[in-house]
């Protein structure tokens, strides 16, 4: 392992009936209070409501930043920045999924520098402060609930960029598995496919001696994989969303990290393909990942078999290490397949039109992948072999 340092302030508020304690939180940071959702789904299953009848309660002054997109963009950003600037905004409630946070976190960075969010963004300026923001997820997938990062899309440019900084931890955020129970069964899929490929980003890395965290992550897939097909025949189950929204949380928060650094690439040449074609993020990652297993499975194959033995029961006896892998990779893809995700880049009618494009905006800052440096070619085979 390397030596680390964990810290993660975020306060995880879990649970049934948990929307209540926006009153003890939301009063300790000011009253003037911007609420940032996305494109309605919470106003037809009534969270809206709920979250504002709290917020009058509270006496707040309330404003509003609607129509965050899933990929959300630098102009609603930059919206959400002026009425920040202009209000005087003190705090940020964001109610929704991913994109919502990660829009949330650009805007609350925004409101405290002096030049276009963009720039922290691309990493030109750092967001060393910003106001502070709680949120109320709606959606398992991102983890963004409990990290510091954000991914945010200029669409004028099609280029799509993570970013992060210790100044964006959500100072809460409220989880109730009943404010899951309306995620279509697609975007749950989704949901399910990043909560594991995170793990995946994680468990290929270059350390040694990650026993438990090597377990931990095996762990956190196997039980996404036993809880996935029971929540999608029963999306209601409070059980379920349960199971699938603590996962999502864990996959993301850092504590599958500790003393080493995960690969990230295939997350890197999905936001390329999202920044092109604005596709679902989760739904990239499944066309994508088992394609990048399969083009590294030769930087070390016993990592590989041991995630085919472990978490997909391979049977790993009279096989080469490389056999073993493999067959782990094909009941990834069978799993995936199974649960109704898609497979190949034509499945969003993507041809092979603009694969350079993608490449090229992939590589914007240079090789990139801690288990395995990707160039350019590495990049295009990736997206050749996903086609
Ligand atoms: O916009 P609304 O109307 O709310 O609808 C959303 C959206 O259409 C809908 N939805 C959310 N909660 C719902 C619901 N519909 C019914 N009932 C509910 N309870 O779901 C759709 C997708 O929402 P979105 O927030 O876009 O999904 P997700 O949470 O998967 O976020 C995706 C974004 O996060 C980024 C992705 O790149 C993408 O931009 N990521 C952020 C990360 C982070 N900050 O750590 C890491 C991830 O790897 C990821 O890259
Ligand atoms: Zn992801």
């Amino acid at each position: 392992m390397n030596n680390f340092t964990f810290w993660n302030p975020t306060k995880l508020i879990f649970g049934k009936d948990q929307l209540q304690q926006l009153k003890t939180e939301v009063p300790q940071y000011g009253k003037k209070v911007l609420l940032v959702y996305g494109g309605g789904s919470i106003k037809r299953n009534r969270l809206y409501n709920q979250v504002i009848e709290l917020l009058q309660e509270m006496d707040t002054e309330i404003f509003e930043l609607s129509g965050v997109e899933p990929n959300p963009r630098l102009s609603t950003v930059r919206k959400g920045v002026d009425i920040c600037k202009s209000e005087g905004i003190e705090f940020i409630l964001a109610v929704g999924g991913g994109s919502v946070i990660d829009c949330t976190k650009a805007i609350a960075a925004g409101a405290k520098y002096d030049g276009d969010p963009w720039d922290l963004v691309i990493k030109k300026a750092e967001a060393s402060e910003a106001l502070p923001f709680g949120t109320v997820l709606t959606l398992a997938a991102t983890g963004s609930e409990m990290n510091a990062g954000s991914v945010i899309t200029n669409w004028e440019t099609q280029e799509k960029h993570g970013w992060g900084s210790p100044a964006v931890f959500p100072k809460f955020s409220i989880l109730d598995p009943v404010n899951t129970f309306t995620v279509p069964k697609d975007q749950t899929v989704y949901g399910i496919v990043d909560i594991m490929s995170h793990v995946f980003e994680h468990y290929f890395h270059q350390e040694g001696n990650t026993l438990l965290q090597d377990r931990m992550c095996e762990s956190l897939l196997i039980t996404v994989m036993e809880t996935a097909p029971k929540l999608l025949n029963d999306l209601e189950s409070y059980e379920h969303r349960e199971t699938i929204l603590y996962s999502g949380t864990m996959a993301l928060n850092g504590m599958l990290s500790m003393g080493y650094s995960g690969d990230w690439a295939t997350h890197n040449i999905e936001h390329a393909v999202s920044a092109v074609y604005d596709i679902p993020h989760g739904g990239g990652l499944a066309i994508l990942f088992p394609n990048w297993m399969k083009h590294n499975l030769h930087v070390n194959p016993s990592r590989f078999k041991q995630l085919a033995v472990r978490v997909f029961g391979v049977n790993p006896e009279g096989k080469t290490d490389e056999e073993a892998a493999l067959e782990g990779i094909g009941k990834l893809r069978e799993f995936w397949n199974s649960i109704g995700a898609p497979s190949r880049l034509a499945d969003y009618e993507i041809d092979n039109s603009k694969l350079d494009v993608m490449a090229d905006k992939a590589m914007v800052f240079g090789e990139f992948g801690n288990f395995k440096k990707l160039n350019h070619e590495d990049v295009l085979a990736i997206y050749q072999a996903s086609l």
